[in-house]
């Protein structure tokens, strides 16, 4: 078990494509290895979700508590391998995000309300999730990160104005989302 170095905005890696697994990386002990630092790495720096690209490794694999009450503790992490997302309803939602990558910054983002996602788990099987509300938001910001996307490039003009440093979001903004 190892933390990773996490990726800051900025740096290219953060800005390129993952690419898919194939079926002997699902063997590869690295890669069952990387996952399992992932892990480690995300509860280290208290995240929701860790995305390979952001420990400079440009493959499609995710890590996220995807659970409706995630509890670091007790709830299990998803891993979730070449995903693939299906808005379920058209309606978009703005809610806060935040990223390993952009630290100590929290911003208003607008995102599916409800999504269906396809993917492989870490030993290759099929699995098929449908999400709604933080967990569809987490979902849709890890996978945005195997595309080289970031949340800022997901705001809208008008959204760029919530764009707080954590503290004024604790002193001012933090109690929105209750
Ligand atoms: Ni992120």
């Amino acid at each position: 078990m190892s933390i990773l170095k996490v990726a800051r905005m900025g740096h290219p890696v953060l800005r390129e494509a993952a690419r898919p697994l194939v079926k002997s990386d699902f063997r590869d002990p690295l890669v069952q290895k990387l996952i399992d630092d992932m892990i480690d790495t995300m509860h280290e720096y208290h995240g929701v979700g860790l995305a390979a690209p952001q420990v400079h490794e440009g493959l499609r694999i995710f890590v996220a508590m995807l659970d409706d009450h995630p509890d670091e503790e007790k709830s299990e992490v998803a891993v979730v391998i070449n995903p693939e997302i299906t808005p379920i309803t058209g309606a978009r939602v703005e809610g806060w995000e935040g990223c390993l990558s952009i630290p100590d910054i929290r911003g208003m983002v607008p995102r599916h309300m409800e999504i269906a996602v396809a993917s492989l788990d870490r030993k290759g099987h099929k699995v098929e999730r449908r999400l709604k509300g933080f967990p569809a938001r987490v979902a849709q910001h890890e996978t945005d990160h195997l595309d080289g996307i970031l949340f800022l490039d997901r705001m809208t003009p008008d959204a760029m104005k919530t764009l707080a440093y954590l503290d004024e979001y604790s002193k001012y903004h933090a109690k929105d989302d209750d």
